[in-house]
This record gives C-alpha cells, structure tokens and sequence, in this order.
C-alpha cells in the first residue's frame, strides 16, 4: 500500500490503535446484519428496507470503501452481491477476516486508501460507504476514485456527518452543540478529538465534486433518529453534547444526540449515478 499523505498514515495508524475497542462497542449493534443480511443506515440505524438506496444487490460487483469489520460486505454477500471490502486499516481487516471465520461468508479483502483504489476502471455496479472511507479520505480524491471504478449506469451511495453537524462540534469534544464553532467554509480536513482526521466539505463544494467526477445526484437523505424516540424538548439539547462521534468510548449515540438530531441534519446519505454514456 503507498499513500504517503499525512492524513492517511495518522488515519490508517489511529483506526489500527482503535479498532479492536471499536469492534468490541460498536460491532454487536452492526454484527447482527451480516447473520440476517438485514442493513441499516448510519447513527440512528434506519434500514435499507424503508430507505431504498442501494436498491437489488443480488448478481452486482460491490465495493464498500471503507469496510471497517466487514459487517456491511457480509450482509450484502448474503444478499447475493459479489462484494469486495477495501480498507486503509490492517487491524479493521483482521476483524473483517474473523468475521468471515464466523460466517462462513468470504469475499475479497483489499488493504488501500480510497484515494488511489487499486482496480480498474469501470469494474463495479455499486460502491458505497456507511460512515466509511469518504468520512476520512480526502473526497477530492476518493469520489473521483469511485467514480472511475463503477461501471457506466452505476451507483455511488455513502453516508457521513453533515457538515452542519460538523461545524457545530466544539475543540476537544466529538458532539455536536447549539453555536457555531467551526468554520463552514474552511471544512475539508477536520482534526477529531479523539486524534483521527475526518473529512467534510460546504454542501456546494461537494455538488460541484460529484458534477466534476461525472456523478449526478439522485438524492440526497438526511435521516432523522426514529419517531419513537419522541421529539426531544429543546432543552435536552445543549453545548454539554452527547458522544454520538466518539466512536470508540461510546457504543450508541446518547439522549443529547438524539435531542439535537430531531432539530438539525446529523449526517448526509448521496445517492449519485453515473450515467450510462
Ligand atoms: C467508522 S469506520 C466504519 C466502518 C463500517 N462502515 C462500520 O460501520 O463499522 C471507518 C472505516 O474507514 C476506514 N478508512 C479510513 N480512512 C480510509 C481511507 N483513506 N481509505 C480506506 N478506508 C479508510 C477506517 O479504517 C475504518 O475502518
């Protein structure tokens, strides 16, 4: 693997310093899905079932950038796709390569960064992330990438936090707050407190990527948590913030999250097609 850019190596040595307690908090909620192939989206696990956004996956080339313990992959596998999971973190593969052991269920692992995808062009129908590589890789590079490797007429969906989200976290903590503490127009590479860098961009500067990747948006999703958590009063949501990003120390999104979530977009789903000529 060679992609000596700084944030990748800190993101590739940091996911490998996080992983196992990632797995250990985060794993049971998102390892059910590959024994029932049932997936759900994102922070407040709303499944593809109501949303539609991969559609039939069944006889399709798939590749999840971003694979993390490979649960997604596996469900998909289940589902009839010819998956491949690519990921920048060694550590994140074994856990996918164990996963695999308990399955039964393999598929191609590929250790890369999503800015320099090592296949050729137009080999998949489907690439996609859930909160993966386009979270931490620098889209200017990855979406490109994604792009050149789906076949004509394929689809490019992925989700990540929204840059509204991301301009409201406040130094030191990974929860969202009620001021403005980041600059809109300077997001692109955003140190975490928790030491890995993320990636976001202003809403316009992301269309124009996916216009000059030769992307059309379909959709663009802004999932709420689910109704029957109740519309939580305004109080609840305060700058003390909840833990919805601190994806190691905390395995669910908590109260204060869920608060600020009914009010303001948390995350981003595209939906983006490649045309067929
Ligand atoms: C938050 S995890 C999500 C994984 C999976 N979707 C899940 O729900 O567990 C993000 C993953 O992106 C990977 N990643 C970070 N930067 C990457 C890059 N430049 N290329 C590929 N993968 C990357 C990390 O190693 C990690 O496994």
């Amino acid at each position: 693997m060679t992609d000596g850019a700084t944030h990748v190596r800190t993101n590739r040595a940091r996911w490998n310093e996080i992983s196992d307690d990632y797995q250990r908090l985060n794993g049971p909620q998102i390892r059910q899905q590959a024994f029932t192939g049932d997936i759900s989206w994102g922070l407040w696990e709303i499944p593809e079932s109501r949303l539609g956004v991969l559609g039939e996956v069944a006889g399709r080339d798939v590749l999840e950038m971003g694979c993390g313990g490979g649960q997604w992959s596996t469900a998909l596998v289940r589902r009839g796709a010819r998956a491949v999971g690519l990921d920048l973190s060694e550590r994140q593969l074994l856990h996918s390569r164990r996963l695999a052991a308990d399955t039964g269920l393999t598929f191609p692992l590929v250790q890369a960064s999503a800015e320099a995808v090592p296949f050729a062009d137009a080999s998949f129908d489907i690439v996609f992330a859930d909160h993966g590589a386009f979270s931490f890789a620098d889209p200017l590079r990855a979406v490109p990438e994604a792009a050149r490797v789906l076949r004509p007429g394929g689809l490019l969906a992925f989700s990540h936090v929204s840059p509204i989200y991301e301009i409201t976290v406040r130094p030191g903590r990974n929860a969202p707050g009620t001021r403005l503490t980041r600059d809109y127009f300077g997001l692109r590479l955003v140190a975490e407190a928790d030491g890995l860098v993320s990636m976001n961009l202003p809403y316009g500067s992301w269309i124009r990527l996916f216009r000059d990747s030769g992307l059309i948006v379909e959709d663009l999703l802004e999932p709420r948590p689910p109704a029957s958590t109740g519309d939580m009063p305004a109080a609840e949501v305060s700058d003390a913030g909840g833990s919805t990003r601190e994806r190691a120390e905390a395995s669910a999104p908590e109260r204060g999250d869920e608060a600020w979530a009914h009010r303001w977009p948390s995350e981003c789903i595209w939906r983006l097609r490649k045309p067929t000529r």
